[in-house]
């Protein structure tokens, strides 16, 4: 029991929650503000790169706008992220707008929790900096889990071509709903960039929440491709268009025409078209947002459904 009321004094949060949502996410309301304007891109704006931690979407919102995060049913302001503008990408008839963070601040803990607990998860990021996938400034991992206080939906990628052929997770997606474009920032050192730069088509499945341990298992196949697909242990079906093994169970079905692709510091940033939309089932998608996002949710009595 003593240890239930010391835990928050001596662990940090975990910096990621795994959690169940029914897409597309209603819970939190995402906002650019600048020069006295204000514009909702909940469903446009994106992670563009992890380094630099840079965010895209199809607004020039000025220099130095600000993207506010609030909790929908409360208004509460749960965080921001001050943005300065750094370059802008034209593609198919569209454009986006790429800004760098500057800075971020959450308010989903009280103080003194709050500093306290960046305090011990960046000791924890600082001691595994190395080893980590991600090896970032602890100060933009955190930056990082604010731009996720909009649960962020995870799919399943699948690329196929002539001699390769992959399916590996990703939920730093698009949309961005004014450009019409959907986007992919995938690390360059993924094992599929040639080839999704070579054939631009892809398949994302929506995934459900309960195929979480299957999906993280598959995150091995950004180093390396599949050998068959009937390796994979569940079951497929094309895709309707381009005829790309998809995961059957999955809630929705979408096929990317890749129109455009940029490195991006880290990664290396997929623009592409909706060339179907397969709805298939209702249900929970595995989402991912920040763990500070899930207490302050739980606080409240109304924590999303964990997986
Ligand atoms: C659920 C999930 C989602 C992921 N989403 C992305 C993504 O959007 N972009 C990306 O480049 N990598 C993504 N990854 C891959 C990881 O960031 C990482 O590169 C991969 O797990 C290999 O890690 P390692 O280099 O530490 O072995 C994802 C992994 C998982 C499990």
């Amino acid at each position: 029991m003593w240890k239930d009321w010391l835990r928050p004094f001596v662990r940090p949060l975990p910096q990621w929650s795994v959690v169940a949502v029914a897409p597309p996410q209603q819970a939190v309301i995402a906002r650019l503000r600048w020069d006295g304007q204000t514009a909702d891109v909940t469903a446009d704006h994106t992670v563009a790169s992890l380094r630099p931690l840079t965010i895209a979407n199809s607004l020039d919102a000025g220099p130095r706008p600000v993207l506010e995060y609030r909790d929908r049913a409360t208004g509460k302001r749960l965080g921001v992220l001050q943005l300065t503008r750094t370059a802008s990408i034209a593609a198919d008839n569209a454009s986006l707008t790429l800004y760098h963070v500057a800075a971020g601040e959450h308010r989903c803990l009280d103080w003194p929790r709050r500093p306290w607990n960046t305090w011990l998860q960046n000791r924890v990021m600082r001691k595994h900096r190395t080893s980590s996938h991600l090896n970032m400034e602890p100060a933009v991992a955190q930056q990082l889990m604010i731009a996720y206080l909009c649960p962020r939906p995870v799919v399943l990628v699948s690329v196929d071509a002539p001699g390769h052929r992959n399916l590996f997770p990703m939920d730093l997606i698009g949309p961005l709903q004014r450009s019409g474009l959907f986007s992919l920032a995938l690390r360059s050192t993924n094992v599929s960039v040639p080839t999704m730069r070579e054939v631009r088509r892809v398949a994302l499945s929506g995934i459900p929440a309960t195929m979480k341990d299957v999906v993280y298992q598959l995150a091995e196949h950004h180093k390396q491709p599949l050998a068959d697909w009937s390796e994979l242990p569940f079951p497929l079906r094309p895709s309707r268009e381009f005829g790309i093994p998809a995961v059957a169970a999955a809630l929705h079905i979408r096929e990317l025409a890749i129109v455009h692709s940029q490195e991006l510091g880290s990664h290396t940033l997929f623009l592409g078209r909706i060339v179907s939309d397969e709805n298939l089932a209702d249900g929970a998608q595995l989402h991912h947002t920040a763990g500070f996002h899930q207490a302050w949710r739980r606080r409240r009595d109304v924590p999303f459904a964990e997986v």
